[in-house]
């Protein structure tokens, strides 16, 4: 057990700012696992802070005076990705002009933080274990068996079990990876960390730029605590920097912070969920949204469906419509304005939205992607981020819609 003055300590060395538990217990698991070889796993959603913890870990390690090299395996292409890690000899692929040391050479006798390691294709997952197994590899083009020996943490904000069932994820890896297990919570279930974190960045930004510090009004602070912050911590020192930039006023009110605050109907899409999906396991929020999405779209096909028997019915051009197409909820609409006096206003507009090309599943997502990428001047790892997907999924997607 390390003393709480120590947890302080270690959170004014890495600039950590919080006293949530689960946060203050995250710290602890770090410094007492630092000085073993065990493997760590972060897992925390995006923003969370993740980050901090394997530099807490090897700082706090033996180790500390050898290599610390961070590896986001969610920006390496598959294809060079074993490379970059193990190495490779001259002539193994077009290319590979001379021999290459992979990061588990350089890094040995320190630490190798595996960023995003959710990301990994599953030939580089079997190398992997190997070299957390019995410390071996093998460079690529080579048969010579290289020893190593180094410690490996790894984050993720994937819910690994579920690629496990998908069969993106290596089981046996997962348990070797997962030895240690650290959890960074997410803000939403800080609140009382969300204030401090807020005036931390609003204070930074001011000291940098010499401006005077903004403070929140009570019901300001009290809006920020509500927020549902699906980007963390990275979230709300954008909020933070955005409005020390761009307001005059020293002091912020609810009305002006809420004009920076995140889009509320996105904050809330965890709670859109509805009982019948409840079953369904979501690897991300992005994925809720999509689901959404679809199911707004079928019922508004179905609402379209219901809206233009309707009208032929009133034109007299069909005497009876099946029930079976209208669905409760759908028919009460249309049924008013049919009794209404004025009939047909609503269902013209209806009818030009009936002429709207519909979007498929493929255009709705390269759409998002098209606007994102632009919302972001084209810098893909931002726009990686915002989507909820890694960037070697989107350098993927970009590929494929021809986006480039
Ligand atoms: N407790 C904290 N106090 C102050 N700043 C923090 C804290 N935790 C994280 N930050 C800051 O928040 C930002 C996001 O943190 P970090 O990069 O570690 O997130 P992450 O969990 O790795 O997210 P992702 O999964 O998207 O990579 C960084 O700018 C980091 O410095
Ligand atoms: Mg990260």
């Amino acid at each position: 057990m390390i003393a709480s003055n120590d947890i302080q300590t270690i959170k004014n060395k890495f600039g950590i700012i919080g006293n949530a538990p689960q946060l203050l217990h995250a710290i602890q698991i770090a410094v007492q696992v630092a000085n073993t070889d065990l493997s760590v796993l972060v897992t925390g959603e995006s923003g969370a802070g993740k980050e901090n913890f394997p530099k807490i870990i090897h700082q706090y390690s033996t180790r500390k005076h050898n290599k610390y090299m961070v590896v986001n395996c969610g920006a390496i292409p598959e294809g060079t990705i074993d490379s970059e890690l193990f190495g490779h000899e001259k002539g193994s692929f077009t290319g590979a002009l001379t021999d290459r040391k992979g990061y588990f050479e350089v890094a040995d006798g320190g630490t190798i933080f595996l960023d995003e390691v959710g990301e990994l294709p599953l030939s580089t997952q079997a190398r992997l274990l190997r070299v957390l197994e019995v410390g071996e590899f093998i460079k690529v083009g080579s048969s010579q068996v290289l020893k190593t020996n180094v410690r490996v943490i790894a984050a993720t904000n994937r819910n690994l079990p579920q690629a496990i069932k998908e069969g993106k994820f290596r089981e046996d890896l997962y348990y070797r990876l997962n030895t240690i297990h650290i959890k960074v919570p997410p803000l939403r279930e800080r609140v009382n960390d969300i204030v401090p974190l807020f005036t931390k960045f609003t204070t930074e930004y001011a000291e940098k730029n010499r401006r005077p510090v903004i403070s929140l009004t009570a019901d300001a602070q009290k809006l920020l605590r509500k927020c549902y912050w699906r980007g963390n911590i990275r979230e709300l020192k954008n909020v933070a920097e955005r409005l020390s930039a761009i307001e005059t006023e020293n002091i912020i009110d609810a009305t002006t912070l809420s004009l920076y605050l995140p889009d509320q109907a996105e904050s809330t899409l965890p709670q859109l969920v509805s009982k019948q999906d409840e079953g369904k396991t979501f690897s991300s929020e992005r994925e809720i949204l999509y689901t959404v999405l679809f199911d707004m779209k079928k019922d508004m096909d179905e609402l379209k469906k219901t809206v233009k028997l309707l009208m032929e019915q009133q034109k007299g051009n069909i005497s009876n419509v099946s029930s079976s197409v209208i669905s409760n909820e759908t028919a009460l609409l249309p049924m008013a304005h049919a009794h209404s006096n004025e009939p047909t206003e609503d269902f013209i507009e209806v009818q030009e939205y009936d002429e709207e090309p519909t979007l498929s599943v493929e255009e709705m997502e390269k759409k998002l992607i098209k606007e994102t990428l632009e919302k972001h001047n084209g810098k893909r790892n931002i726009a990686a981020k915002d989507l909820g997907i890694s960037e070697r999924t989107l350098y993927r997607k970009i590929k494929t819609y021809g986006l480039e």
